[in-house]
């Protein structure tokens, strides 16, 4: 335990960093959301760990609910087609609702999901993502909370996958070249 997986070239977030900084981002939604009672929309499955550590950190009445988008294929990729799989259990009518995401990277995933809730007479609706990769992106979409910026490696841990792998380490890490390269 809190050894380096050895397919990890670099860290680049430890688990500390990591829980400082989603703690930072709880106190800023606390603020920003007093006297409201947000809806945490988690983006499964890389957002699981995020949003599982970020509602603990918020000081107010939050619920939070889990959707599944498919993942555009590389021949769809700039189209940006992406189907839902499984949706929201409630209604968003008047909520205030935060897109909890784990990454930015083309924002693809992000401008459909923004298009789709926004047509449910949500009061509100925010993005809040804990990396933000804004030298990939391919539309014009900012998140209005977001964790660290970050260069384009290829990261895994805390949520990120590479085929599904490395989910579970506790930090997020640069990929070694070889792993995906063979
Ligand atoms: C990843 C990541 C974001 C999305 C970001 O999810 O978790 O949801 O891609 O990429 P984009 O900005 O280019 O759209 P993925 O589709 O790999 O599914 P996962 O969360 O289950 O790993
Ligand atoms: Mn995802
Ligand atoms: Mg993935």
């Amino acid at each position: 335990y809190g050894v380096m997986h050895e397919d990890i070239k670099e860290i680049l977030f430890s688990a500390p960093e990591i829980a400082n900084r989603i703690q930072e981002l709880g106190k800023e939604i606390t603020r920003d959301y007093q006297g409201r009672q947000p809806l945490l929309i988690g983006i499964l499955k890389g957002a699981v760990p995020f949003i599982a550590d970020l509602m603990r950190v918020i000081d107010l009445p939050v619920s939070y609910d889990l959707m599944a988008v498919s993942s555009y294929g590389a021949s769809t990729k700039s189209s940006g087609t992406v189907r839902i799989l499984k949706d929201l259990d409630a209604a968003l009518e008047g909520r205030d609702a935060i897109i909890v995401e784990d990454i930015v990277d083309t924002g693809l995933t992000l401008k459909y999901l923004l298009e789709n809730l926004r047509s449910r007479q949500v009061n509100s609706l925010k993005v809040c993502t804990l990396l933000d990769k804004p030298s990939r992106r391919k539309v014009a979409i900012q998140p209005d909370y977001n964790g660290f910026e970050i260069p384009d490696k290829f990261v895994v841990g805390y949520g990120l996958d590479y085929a599904e792998n490395y989910r579970n380490l506790p930090y997020i890490g640069v990929l070694k070249e070889a792993v995906y390269q063979k």
